[in-house]
């Protein structure tokens, strides 16, 4: 390869699918893919259009490389999945690797390899719209969640790339993105070598121990350096320490966003900076293949690092088998969601919803109840499928929506309808109409939420409750006096205001996805029990934020009867609703926890060995349901003040009423100690008395000691 070809396995480039081959934009990819000058073409599907651009590439350009096509396939490809913060909620991996494994087929038939997701970062910015595309706020859950979502893209074997239903994953972003300064989007982050390694990087190994074949960087500093031309945590961690030999892809322009950033002179030093930090492929902008040549002859890059950076482009190529079958079977398409996979869509988002608030039993609704108001600005909607959705899909298969699926669900009831208000602005001039259909009805489902593009990618918002005049709507409809339910769909915590008191229930829906009105419909009617658990915090004003349940100790904790603890004046403490909460319409008693044994000795910890804790669960109540039985691990005094609780294990169990089960979990070193701040990175397991929590929320009481010698 010459030089300039090595840098053109470098390049990647966006297709613009709305111009159509060979129009507009799409005329300089395919000159660049003529000249062997690119590598990589993003943002584009369907098998004749891969085929075609690959043609050329395949039989135009001297060496006759293969071109590799990405697509952020974030939540499904034409089935939408809820969003990834839905799923977490679901405290169950396999719904994720269900969703992975729908989008893979998906896309790979449509002629694409690779897919930008899953996104892992952790986060306690509820304000931030990318909260709706990780797990949340723990980096537990959102291992757990990563290592499924990359297993489901990939499969098991790291060699099955090839298969015509599998793509290659991408652990993004890399890395602490998750930690934006205020929630604004793209902010900076300032972290410390140990938050850096307990809360944001488990998740990016987690996804490399599951063999996840690429890694995309993040576009936000990381306490000064950004993340892009950041050597520490790219070289030093990504690629040294824990040895991952695969591809390192820019984000969008984020190697020419660090002129922005104030890191780098120009395009020649960003592309400097980033090649040397470890970024091995450019997205859309256009400094490695503009300036290599000269940054090689200059001795500012070393041809080894080139070399290195085009070893993992065609290492990904090979393991795709792109040299052998760089084609898609035009018949092979799909084009349409499949039955069975709309049926995984719809039980995966009703096994994500929460059930937030349950009184006087409102909740199941009877199939039987005579007549039933459906209001609200996301009750006749169909923009329910969340952020990060393929245009083309959006408009073939939009969302099922509530109206229509009640209508099905309750064939003999009178189902009414009214809109009430926008999902955004302020007029109120059509509650009146809303508030008519709820007195004239047994039961009114109030559908209220978020539209799907104040959620995701540059969407932080500063204020996060219902938008618009969605709360008065609510008041106005508790008025009335008459049984109701909050049906919500958002990408992010919301803060829910007085009306809260007033609802009897709840149900956090969140972005359900493509059958949206019919999981809401399933938990609405009790067809599915409803078992999900809150991945985030609910804070109870934004005032509170960042609040999260894994926080540290202060030196002087809450204290309702000291003024001088750390409180606000104005709010009770803690959150609206807590990390891993969620109802059921059944009830469950957990009973002691048990541990294998009371003591054990930190070296032998570090040698492997391990302890069980174990908790029976039982169904009281009446019908059958799930539990997420948690366990929370907390270091009383360590050499680095450690959060307060730490989930360490979670189990989501079915019980059939009166049945029992014991859950057993088990704990290791990894579970027990954390990392320092030295940034050759030191893990360290501590001699001292831990609490261990086991629980049906990160408000678990039941707590047991444990010794480490
Ligand atoms: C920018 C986003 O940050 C990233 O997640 C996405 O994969 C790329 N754009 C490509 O669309």
């Amino acid at each position: 390869m010459t030089v300039d070809e090595k840098f053109g396995q470098l390049q990647q480039l966006p297709w613009t699918w709305d111009t159509g081959p060979g129009g507009g934009e799409t005329k300089a990819v395919e000159d660049a893919a003529r000249k062997g000058m690119l590598g990589s073409v993003f943002s584009i599907f369907g098998a004749k259009t891969t085929n075609a651009l690959q043609k050329i590439a395949v039989e135009e350009s001297r060496l006759g490389i293969p071109l590799v096509f990405g697509l952020d396939v974030i939540h499904g490809m034409w089935t939408n999945f809820p969003i990834p913060l839905a799923q977490a909620a679901s405290f169950d991996p396999e719904v994720t690797a269900a969703d992975a494994e729908v989008s893979a087929k998906e896309a790979r038939s449509n002629g694409v390899h690779w897919t930008f997701a899953p996104m892992m970062d952790v986060t306690h910015e509820p304000r931030w719209g990318r909260i709706a595309e990780g797990s949340g706020e723990d980096p537990y859950l959102t291992s757990a969640f990563a290592a499924a979502k990359v297993r489901g893209y990939q499969g098991e074997d790291p060699k099955g790339l090839k298969a015509k239903d599998r793509i290659a994953a991408c652990a993004k972003h890399f890395v602490a993105y998750g930690g934006a300064e205020g929630g604004r989007d793209y902010n900076t982050v300032d972290v410390s070598e140990s938050r850096l390694r307990n809360l944001y990087l488990p998740p990016f190994k987690a996804a490399l121990d599951a063999g996840v074949a690429t890694v995309m960087a993040s576009f936000n500093t990381i306490s000064g350096v950004p993340a892009h031309a950041n050597p520490h945590t790219l070289t030093d961690v990504l690629k040294k320490e824990w040895g991952f030999d695969g591809l390192v892809v820019s984000d969008f322009t984020g190697v020419k966003e660090l002129i922005a950033h104030g890191f780098a002179e120009d395009g020649a030093d960003a592309a400097r900076l980033s090649l040397n930090a470890g970024v091995d492929m450019e997205m859309t902008s256009t400094h490695f293949v503009e300036n290599g040549k000269k940054l090689l002859r200059a001795g500012k890059i070393e041809q080894q690092r080139l070399d290195d950076a085009v070893y993992r482009v065609l290492q990904l190529k090979f393991q795709l088998g792109l040299f052998d079958h760089p084609y898609v079977e035009e018949t092979d398409e799909i084009t349409e969601p499949s039955a069975d996979a709309r049926k995984a869509a719809r039980a995966a988002a009703a096994r994500s919803m929460v059930l937030l608030k349950n009184e006087k039993s409102v909740l199941p609704l009877s199939a039987k109840a005579s007549s039933i108001a459906v209001v609200g600005p996301f009750a006749d909607s169909a923009d329910l499928l969340g952020t990060w959705v393929i245009p083309a899909s959006e408009k073939k298969f939009p969302a099922v929506k509530v109206l229509d699926a009640v209508k099905k669900a309750a064939p003999k009831a009178k189902v009414t309808y009214a809109k009430g208000v926008d999902a955004a602005g302020k007029d109120t001039g059509g509650i009146g109409e809303a508030v008519a259909a709820a007195k004239a009805a047994d039961v009114t489902v109030v559908v209220v939420g978020e539209p799907p593009a104040i959620s995701g990618e540059a969407a932080a918002r500063s204020d996060i409750s219902l938008p618009g005049a969605q709360e008065k709507l609510i008041e106005a409809v508790a008025a009335t006096g008459k049984p109701f339910v909050v049906v919500l769909v958002n990408g992010r915590p919301l803060t829910v205001g007085d009306w809260l008191a007033q609802a009897p229930a709840v149900l956090e829906a969140w972005h359900p996805g493509i059958e949206a009105g019919h999981a809401i419909a399933d938990v609405l009617f009790g067809t599915v029990n409803p078992g999900g658990k809150l991945p985030v915090s609910f804070p109870r004003t934004v005032g509170q934020i960042p609040i999260h349940y894994n926080h540290e100790s202060t030196g002087r904790p809450y204290d309702p009867d000291n003024k001088y603890t750390s409180k606000y004046l104005d709010l009770p403490d803690g959150p609206q609703f807590p990390f891993g909460f969620g109802l059921s319409y059944t009830d469950f008693t957990l009973g002691e926890p048990k541990l294998s044994r009371s003591s054990v000795a930190a070296d032998a910890l570090r040698k492997g060995d391990t302890l069980e804790v174990s908790v029976e669960v039982r169904n009281t109540g009446e019908r059958a349901g799930d539990e997420v039985v948690q366990l929370y691990v907390h270091d009383r005094a360590a050499s680095l003040t450690q959060p307060v609780r730490r989930l360490r294990g979670f189990r989501r169990v079915t019980l059939e009423p009166g049945k029992h089960t014991t859950v057993r979990f088990r704990l290791g070193a990894e579970d027990l100690g954390f990392w320092t701040n030295d940034s050759h990175g030191h893990f360290t397991v501590e001699a001292g008395a831990f609490d261990l929590y086991v629980g049906t929320s990160s408000a678990a009481t039941a707590k047991t000691g444990l010794t480490v010698s």
